[in-house]
């Protein structure tokens, strides 16, 4: 797939990896939430039959974790029915599908995870992210399923900028260091969309490369993080202890401290 010569769609466009999609793909045709509420199945139909993108990238999505568990119907609409939806007129017209999954499909109780490996999520969030991939293979065979995990990005709310915000009002900030992921800058993941396009239907792990705990992360950028244990820090929503994924599909991206250099500056920070 040429894409530069191809129609592009971004649905989820003002969301955080959404913006910097945006920008790696400034021709595509853009959808916020204002304009497509993807559990609408007649709208999804609707636009993506009158648009007749060749590609359609979503990263629309309910992303609060512990509002899923209070909010298990909206969760399993959003990220469950919806990319269903999005699927079944993917099929119709003869688009490529690239979707978002998480990390958070996975139990944690392994120390990486593969693509091929079960899932086996430990909140609501996670059902209802498995729950949409599942639907996507259902409905349609060319779909590139993209699981991804620890988001920072410039344009939207994230681990990095709460912690820094935190830093500057408290002493110390305690932070868990019994969880541990791979952060993923918006921007890197956003470039390798088009590779992706490229490969086999499927499903992919990408992440900058590097794990770490969330008390390590914070402490590449704060110097008044106190580390902590899950227990001490409790949640509503149950998170993995090791939620790695390993990407054995495509080509490495870099170390999420250069990754973090990057993100700073763009944030003038
Ligand atoms: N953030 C992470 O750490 C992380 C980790 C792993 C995987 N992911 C996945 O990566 C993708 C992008 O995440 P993100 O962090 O960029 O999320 P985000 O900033 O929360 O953006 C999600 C976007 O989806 C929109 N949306 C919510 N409900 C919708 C609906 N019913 N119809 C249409 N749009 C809707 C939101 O609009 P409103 O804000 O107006 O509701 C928002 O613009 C998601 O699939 C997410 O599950 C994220």
């Amino acid at each position: 797939m040429v894409v530069g010569a191809i129609k592009t769609l971004i649905i989820g466009a003002s969301g955080m990896l959404g913006f910097d999609l945006c920008k790696a793909f400034p021709d595509a045709v853009r959808l916020t939430h204002r304009e497509l509420d993807i559990t609408n199945r007649d709208k999804v139909l609707e636009f993506i039959g009158r648009i007749k993108p060749d590609l359609v990238i979503n990263s629309a999505a309910y992303t609060d974790v512990e509002g899923c568990e209070d909010n298990q119907e909206l969760a399993f609409q959003v990220n469950g029915y919806g990319p269903g939806y999005i699927a079944e007129a993917c099929n119709k017209m003869g688009a490529v599908l690239v979707h978002f999954s998480t990390d958070y499909v996975f139990d944690g109780s392994m120390n990486e995870y593969l693509e091929s490996d079960t899932p086996n999520p430990i909140n609501a969030y996670g059902r209802s992210k498995l729950l949409g991939e599942q639907k996507i293979a259902e409905k349609m065979d060319d779909y590139r399923i993209i699981r991804i995990s620890w988001l920072f990005g410039a344009h939207g709310k994230n681990f990095v900028e709460t912690m820094l915000k935190l830093s500057c009002e408290m002493a110390e900030v305690k932070v868990v260091n019994d969880q541990f992921g791979k952060p993923t800058y918006t921007v890197d993941l956003a470039h390798k969309i088009s590779e992706i396009t490229e490969l086999e239907p499927g499903i992919y792990h990408m992440t900058n490369e590097g794990i770490c705990s969330w008390y390590e992360f914070a402490s590449a950028f704060i110097n008044n993080a106190v580390p902590c244990t899950s227990e001490e820090f409790p949640r509503k929503a149950k998170r993995p202890k090791y939620s790695v994924l390993i990407n054995t599909k495509t080509g490495p991206m870099r170390h999420w401290k250069e990754a973090l250099k990057d993100y700073l500056k763009e944030k003038k920070i």
